[in-house]
């Protein structure tokens, strides 16, 4: 993270910082509420109305800190807590532009009742905006030495010392939440020459060591093999970089239900065979989103400790195109029996999605409440949402309802797609149980596809998050920066909290 935030019991007016920030909510006639500031400096409020996202910088007067900055939070009616953790952002780029290196903001209890969530809101802001990616630029590389001042602390002020308890607890789960997009994230925007299947292994074997409540399970070589998973060997077999089939488990001492989830883990796509043009080749380092989405989340719920039991599957492999590459026109047996005739090898995910679906189906479906997978599917669901929201498919109204929730209460917005019988037709084929690839409406042809891979008397609640629009981002919000966004963790997260 580019700065540190750190907790403090101090009145806003007394911080000694460079810049006291403030959040200020919006009057129905449109001027800003600012009765929970005191000691504000008598200051022309004529241009700042506390819209939402907007900021404004005033010299300090009576206050310790040398200047104020005011975000706005928008209507005090409409007031949620989203909004927090958006005025943390947008508050974010202003302070950098104006050479702050310690800024504080003062949580604004008395807007919010849940100051625990508040806390963890802020935080998750700050947190988000503050990411960066910096893995691969050597010291005397950084574009930033030249610039002597960086914001290096924000501080979040509380007064009443009533609250402590809850705001740690919430800016606990903040900090939680916030290390698992970062996760998500690093792994998307990490090249696919050190993002392997191997090291998508060593990841998790990270996150399984670093837990009690965690086992690995890692189905490679000889056993996907052995046990059939030929569509996820069939995808792999190009590529020197062997597939794996990770499997992790995350079992607390008490839950009652149980959810299931699957991750695609294409470490890189060049298409195979049926190659894709070279321009923006290299953003499919981020194929393996989906994993990276699995893999952060399973980080999560073991760091926030909730009482569900989750499993987390991801195939791993590298589509390359080689003398051994799976040819357009194969006919492959995946894990169920069902053969597959692979018209177009750069429909790839689905195939390894099928695999590991049905392996879902057949291990966990008894035990398992639900089913939710998450893949960089198709090119189409940019063409249905441009990069705005994800696809979201599945076969239980009252889930895809809960995830749309949650996805609008953390702003990953998802859209249903339907999943009609017409479409199956698209998928038959002439010399084996299915094809993988069936002209328009690509990403309901891909919801269709996997559909047929899964129990549906075992899974009667099942999504799939087609997220190819929104795992790579090109900073349209300040929480969510250029390249990997992490798109999906928070929220299945608040999905999985409601439970
Ligand atoms: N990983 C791609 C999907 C993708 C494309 C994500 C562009 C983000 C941006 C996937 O494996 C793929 O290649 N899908 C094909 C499917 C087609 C061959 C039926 C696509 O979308 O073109
Ligand atoms: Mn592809
Ligand atoms: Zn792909």
């Amino acid at each position: 993270m580019k700065f540190d935030i750190n907790l403090k019991r101090e009145r806003g007016s007394d911080y000694s910082g460079d810049c006291i920030v403030y959040f200020v909510a919006q009057n129905d006639d449109e001027t800003p509420i600012i009765t929970h500031i005191p000691d504000l400096p008598e200051a022309p409020f004529s241009d700042f109305q506390a819209d939402e996202g907007e900021t404004q910088f005033f010299y300090s007067g009576e206050f310790e800190a040398d200047r104020l900055l005011l975000v706005g939070l928008g209507k005090k009616e409409e007031l949620e807590l989203s909004q927090a953790l958006e005025a943390a952002a947008s508050s974010v780029s202003p302070l950098e532009k104006l050479d702050i290196e310690q800024a504080a903001v003062v949580l604004p209890v008395e807007l919010f009742e849940n100051s625990e969530k508040l806390a963890e809101k802020t935080y998750l802001g700050f947190a988000l905006a503050g990411y960066e990616f910096e893995q691969f630029k050597s010291e005397d590389n950084d574009e930033d030495d030249d610039e002597d001042v960086e914001l290096g602390e924000i501080m979040l002020l509380f007064e009443d010392g009533r609250r402590q308890t809850s705001i740690e607890r919430g800016i606990d789960s903040g900090k939680n939440i916030a290390r698992a997009v970062s996760l998500s994230r690093d792994l998307g925007n990490t090249p696919a020459n050190q993002m392997t299947p191997i090291e998508l292994e060593a990841q998790a074997a990270d996150i399984a060591g670093s837990s009690n409540n965690i086992t690995l399970n890692v189905i490679d070589g000889d056993q996907l093999k052995e046990n059939n998973f030929n569509l996820i060997r069939a995808v792999g077999q190009g590529s020197e970089h062997p597939p794996r089939l990770l499997e992790l488990v995350y079992e607390p001492s008490k839950y009652q239900q149980t959810v299931v989830l699957v991750g695609k883990g294409v470490t890189f796509d060049t298409g195979g065979i049926s190659l894709k043009p070279s321009k923006k080749m290299g953003e499919m380092k981020f194929d393996m989103s989906g994993a990276g989405v699995v893999l952060g989340l399973m980080q999560a719920v073991d760091q926030l400790k909730l009482p569900l039991r989750v499993v987390g599957l991801t195939p791993c492999v590298e589509n390359m195109p080689d003398s051994r590459s799976t040819r357009p026109g194969d006919i492959v047996e995946g894990y169920a029996g069902k053969t597959v005739e692979i018209l177009n090898t750069d429909a790839e995910g689905r195939l390894i999605l099928a695999d590991t679906l049905s392996y879902a189906s057949e291990k966990w479906g008894e035990k398992a409440d639900y089913l939710l997978d998450y893949a960089t599917l198709t090119g189409a669901s940019i063409v249905v949402l441009g990069h705005a929201g994800a696809c979201l498919m599945g076969n239980d109204d009252k889930l895809c309802e809960s995830l749309i929730k949650a996805g609008k209460t953390v702003d990953e917005r998802l859209w249903r797609l339907p999943l009609w019988e017409d479409y199956e037709k698209k998928i038959e084929s002439e010399t084996a149980d299915v094809k993988n690839i069936g002209g328009r409406a690509g990403t309901i042809i891909g919801g269709t596809f996997l559909r047929q891979f899964i129990d549906e008397e075992k899974f009667d609640s099942w999504a799939h998050l087609d997220i190819a629009a929104t795992a790579w981002g090109m900073k349209e919000k300040s929480f969510r920066p250029e390249g990997g966004t992490g798109f999906g963790v928070q929220l299945t997260l608040e999905f999985l909290r409601d439970l």
